[in-house]
């Protein structure tokens, strides 16, 4: 019994020095890492720790001291960016960190912007002098907009994700239904104008619909991050569950238009986003070019910001971690009538129109009774 309590002793002593070593490991560490003045050190940490959380791995001879370098130079661009206490927006570290600017440019800024992008503008919103329109929109809040931000992986294909997005949103206006349409469909099949993973221009995308009797479900025919060029829909016609019947453009460089448009229905847009890549929160009034866009997105809503003024509420597709959860505030009401980063300049919307069923409906029905009604006491009368 005696051994027992001896041995039970050490154990415990033996149980108190581990704990004691951990604390003071624990304590040297986090003083270590207060007292670094070290800079380089703290960089080297949130590389490894960015590396970790974004999965990333690199296999090239040297590519990891590359990648360190790039990342360092972005780091110190965040830091003066958000230690300017004029900025309007935030930057931060996300999934594009490690990229050169060209870099970033030549892989992920594929929409392509030409004078057949707007041509047939229609005066359907055409802001006219007395319009009324609300202060603020936001599409996600009416059920309209599918809740996931896609993303749109290592490629070109941004205009294809603003043309889904775009669908899906009218299709529920329309229809009251939320269905998430394949992107991977537009890309391999979409081949008149569009060009896979290398760009295109949803404005197109919106043809390719029309002709093609409509659009698969991105569950049917999911995103692959492949551009094979292998058209896998043409098997599957009974699958094209929603359909547009044709594309606008908004009137161009006018965003009273723009504004009436979105007032109605999401819309797609180009936008120069070269500037952009480490945005994560705020009204964007950086630096972009307002000679045109290179990166096809979704407007979804605006509205005014109390200390930060008026924004477009943007959908990307680069994924919720980039941005506030995948979305943008891009400056509205901006001296050009360009928009802030040309976002005026080829606003184009899909077109669907209600079914003849609706003529049915219950309260197109109540109107003709209530007409026959009123006819019946005039004549009564
Ligand atoms: C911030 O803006 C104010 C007013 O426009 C200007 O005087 C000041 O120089 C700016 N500061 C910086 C760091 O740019
Ligand atoms: C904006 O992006 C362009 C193209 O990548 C780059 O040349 C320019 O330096 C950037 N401007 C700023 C202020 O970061
Ligand atoms: C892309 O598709 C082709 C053809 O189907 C296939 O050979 C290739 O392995 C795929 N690549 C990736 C990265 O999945």
């Amino acid at each position: 019994n005696k051994k027992e309590k001896s041995r039970r002793a050490t154990t415990i002593s033996f149980i108190n020095l581990a704990f004691l070593t951990l604390l003071v490991l624990i304590i040297s560490l986090s003083f270590g890492g207060i007292t670094a003045t070290n800079s380089q050190r703290n960089e080297a940490e949130m590389f490894e720790h960015w590396l970790v959380e974004n999965g990333k791995n690199y296999n090239g001879l040297g590519e990891k001291e590359r990648r360190f370098i790039v990342f360092k130079d972005n780091l110190k661009r965040i830091k003066e960016h958000n230690s300017d206490p004029n900025h309007s927006c935030q930057r931060g570290l996300n999934q594009f960190s490690d990229l050169t600017a060209d870099e970033f440019r030549s892989i992920y800024l594929g929409g392509k912007m030409d004078k057949k992008s707007v041509s047939d503008v229609a005066l359907r919103y055409q802001y006219k002098e007395g319009d009324i329109l609300p202060d603020e929109v936001d599409w996600r809040k009416r059920g309209a907009v599918v809740p996931r931000v896609k993303t749109q992986g290592d490629c070109g294909g941004c205009w294809a994700f603003a043309a889904t997005g775009a669908v899906e949103s009218i299709n529920q206006i329309t229809t009251g239904e939320l269905i998430s349409l394949s992107e991977q469909e537009l890309l391999d099949c979409d081949r008149t104008d569009n060009f896979g993973y290398i760009g295109g221009g949803a404005v197109w995308a919106f043809d390719f619909i029309v002709s093609n009797d409509g659009i698969v479900t991105d569950e049917v025919y999911p995103y692959t991050g492949n551009d094979t060029a292998a058209c896998k829909a043409i098997e599957m016609p009974a699958t094209r569950v929603v359909t547009i019947n044709g594309r606008e453009v908004v009137p161009v460089n006018d965003e009273m238009s723009l504004k009436k448009a979105v007032a109605h229905q999401p819309i797609t847009v180009m936008t120069s986003a070269a500037n952009m890549s480490d945005y994560t929160s705020g009204v964007y009034k950086g630096p972009c070019s307002n000679l045109g866009g290179d990166h096809n997105v979704i407007i979804v809503g605006y509205g005014t910001s109390s200390d930060e003024g008026d924004y477009w509420l943007i959908r990307n597709s680069w994924g919720p971690g980039w941005g506030e959860g995948g979305y943008l505030r891009l400056q509205r009401n901006f001296h050009e009538p360009t928009g802030k980063c040309s976002v005026a300049m080829a606003p184009v919307y899909p077109i669907k129109w209600k079914s003849s069923s609706d003529l049915l409906s219950p309260s197109v029905f109540k109107l003709v009774l209530l007409f026959a009604f009123q006819l019946i006491s005039l004549v009564l009368l």
